[in-house]
């Protein structure tokens, strides 16, 4: 990565994580452990990937970053949750996440089960409440929308299920694809698409574009993560390395192997890149967004 652009992200990361601060209720807030635990999994090194894509779409869009703190927020908010149930010992019970011990391990288990209600809560009440985002009650609402749909049960929440469904069976290529897009494509692109939304007027064609971007890059993020649950060793990657494997989950390198699955990302990366030729210059943060997911370490 260019020192350039991880001082993009850096920068980025900071803005997000003051937004965070400034929307999270205290730990000397009654209840002060509910709220102390909402930020110890909120605040424990995760990659902030999907606020990057919030506000980049914003650079491509000539969108200012302070209409984009709230959707930044919420994003990751419910990204948080996802990750703290994802943890909990009837889901994949792991130990490990961020490189710290998991929400349930550090506090207890129906702590973890709050946390995850009250970041999910609180998502949506930034999103009817931040002044900063755009002036405009049915783009609002849009995003609300949304936000509700990809992380529901017809999105992040489905996604879950049918993983948990999947455990020891061996899906087809398009199964896999599915449960991929469900459980952690949909978040990736509501991630671009709330800043679009951001742009009352953009033209459809330009929105069409940045969904197949979204799309691509979001089935390629848990490609990669499937990738790095075998390539991967547990301190760099911050949870622990084999889960996938132990777990006897279907994943990309079980279904079609690590050769295939390594090809048919950079097939994405390819049709990611070519979606975003209409925004020229201004998309460039976005292409190396792109490329980051797929070349990540962790
Ligand atoms: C991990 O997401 C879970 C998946 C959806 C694959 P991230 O890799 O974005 O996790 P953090 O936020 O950086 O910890
Ligand atoms: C989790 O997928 C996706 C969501 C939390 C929605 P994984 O179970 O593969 O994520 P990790 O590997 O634990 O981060
Ligand atoms: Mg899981
Ligand atoms: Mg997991
Ligand atoms: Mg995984």
């Amino acid at each position: 990565m260019t020192v350039n652009l991880k001082s993009c992200f850096t920068q980025y990361r900071t803005r997000v994580d003051g937004a965070l601060d400034h929307w999270l209720p205290g730990d000397d807030i009654h209840p002060t452990h509910l709220h102390e635990a909402m930020r110890y999994a909120t605040f424990n090194g995760g990659k902030r990937v999907r606020p990057l894509l919030t506000y980049l779409t914003g650079e491509a869009l000539n969108i200012a970053p302070e209409q984009l703190d709230g959707p930044a927020c919420a994003i990751e908010l419910i990204h948080s949750y996802s990750l703290v149930h994802d943890d909990l010992p009837a889901m994949d019970d792991d130990d490990l996440r961020r490189g710290k011990p998991t929400c349930h391990k550090a506090y207890d288990e129906a702590t973890a089960i709050l946390v995850g209600d009250g970041l999910q809560a609180l998502a949506f009440y930034i999103l009817a409440h931040d002044d900063n985002m755009v002036d405009d009650t049915n783009a609002r609402l849009r995003m609300c929308a949304l936000l509700a749909q990809s992380s529901g049960s017809r999105g992040m929440v489905g996604g879950q299920a049918i993983d948990l469904a999947a455990v020891g069976k061996s899906l087809s290529l398009a199964e896999l694809q599915d449960m991929h897009i469900h459980k952690t494509g949909a978040l990736i692109r509501t991630s671009v698409m709330l800043a679009a939304y951001s742009k009352p007027d953009l033209d459809n064609g330009l929105i069409e574009k940045l969904d197949h971007y979204a799309k691509c890059i979001g089935l390629n993020f848990q490609i990669k993560d499937d990738i790095l649950d075998i390539e991967a060793d547990t301190e760099t990657l911050g949870k622990p390395q084999g889960s996938d494997v132990d777990a006897n989950k279907p994943t990309y390198p079980a279904i079609v192997g690590m050769e295939d699955a390594k090809r048919m990302m950079m097939d994405l990366h390819q049709e990611a890149l070519d979606s975003l030729t209409p925004f020229g210059d201004k998309a460039e943060r976005l292409r190396q967004l792109a490329e980051y997911i797929i070349s990540r370490e962790y």
